[in-house]
């Protein structure tokens, strides 16, 4: 192996930088030749290759966002597309890439290494949700349910001067690891996640609980992915039956995804980097690098995209346990 590829897919997320700057900086030390992509599959498409020698990441670990910048491309998904992609590499000599993304770049990642076979892919988990099996971890996922606890933190304040039930949503498409460790640690009242169903009358019962037990204001912490719908679905669900509380709604959007990454997100998309390149000299292909009890995993691509591993149930009542107020 010479040269390498990098690139960022799909939704971006803090600590993007510091995994780029692993895999240049990795590359480099053992002799091969890094060039980043721009804007994920859609630069391979087009042919947008970059050098990247070791200055180029210099400066760039305390960044959000990605300075190889992302895309969710619907061109590679098209036979068509991926021939481009693949010719593309061929002129520019490239013979392994590090792709760092979630679930749909490893999924795009997993049909091209089955019709070419011949350009090796290790993948690094790259997203805020932290929905992929294989890794407990995801790059991002750590500065994001920050984000999102101090973000409901400054909720709480104007919730209690308020007298308010707030009903705040966070991100998580498919996963509700945000939303719980955003309700735990700021102390909401009800977490809703995809993983868990509820219904409305479950959460009437719970908020009419959080009224008998004397509380002036109440969170409602809300998966954006839940079955139930999003926050503003529940909360009009929910004032069509119910109205001891004045309500607001909150959604936190995409602030989660920006920002200055956590120290743990740094140094962990750090030593992911590190590895996905040692994998690939080692002749790894459509794996992911990830990281289980902290120490280094290796999933195939099929694996970490499919099997959902299921919510860690003593999570779940810990938030039921110390929501309540006896
Ligand atoms: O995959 C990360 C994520 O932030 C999800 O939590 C969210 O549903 C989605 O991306 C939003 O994507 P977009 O920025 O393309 O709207």
């Amino acid at each position: 192996m010479k040269k390498i590829a990098v690139f960022t897919s799909g939704g971006d997320s803090p600590g993007m930088n510091a995994c780029i700057r692993a895999v240049v900086r990795t590359a480099i030390h053992f002799g091969l030749e890094a060039v980043g992509v721009y804007r994920g599959y859609q630069g391979l498409i087009d042919a947008d290759f970059k050098p990247m020698p070791s200055h180029s990441v210099s400066n760039i670990l305390q960044q959000g966002g990605t300075i190889l910048r992302s895309a969710r491309c619907d061109d590679f998904f098209s036979k068509e597309g991926r021939k481009k992609a693949y010719d593309n590499l061929k002129k520019e000599g490239i013979d392994g890439i590090v792709a760092i993304g979630g679930d749909g770049t490893f999924t795009g990642a997993n049909v091209f290494l089955k019709e070419y076979p011949d350009i090796k892919i290790v993948g690094c988990p790259g997203t805020i949700d932290n929905d992929l099996t294989g890794t407990d971890y995801t790059i991002g996922y750590d500065t994001a349910k920050n984000t999102a606890m101090e973000a409901i933190d400054n909720i709480k304040d104007t919730a209690n001067a308020h007298d308010r039930l707030f009903f705040v949503e966070v991100m998580g498409r498919d996963a509700g690891y945000i939303a719980l460790n955003a309700g735990l640690s700021t102390g909401a009242e009800i977490v809703m996640i995809p993983e868990h169903v509820s219904s409305v009358d479950d959460l009437l019962n719970e908020l009419e609980n959080c009224f008998q037990s004397k509380r002036t204001s109440s969170i409602v912490v809300i998966a954006e992915g839940d079955e139930l719908g999003g926050a503003q679905d529940i909360a009009d669900m929910v004032k069509e039956k119910y109205d001891r509380y004045e309500m607001r709604v909150s959604i936190l959007g995409h602030i989660q995804r920006g920002g200055r990454p956590s120290c743990t997100d740094r140094v962990r998309a750090s030593r992911i980097g590190v590895q996905a390149v040692k994998a690939l000299l080692a002749g790894e292909n459509g794996v992911m690098v990830g990281l289980k009890n902290d120490l280094i995993s290796f999933t195939p691509f099929e694996k970490a995209i499919k099997s959902q591993e299921p919510i860690n149930g003593e999570f779940l009542e810990a938030v039921n346990i110390l929501s309540k107020v006896i």
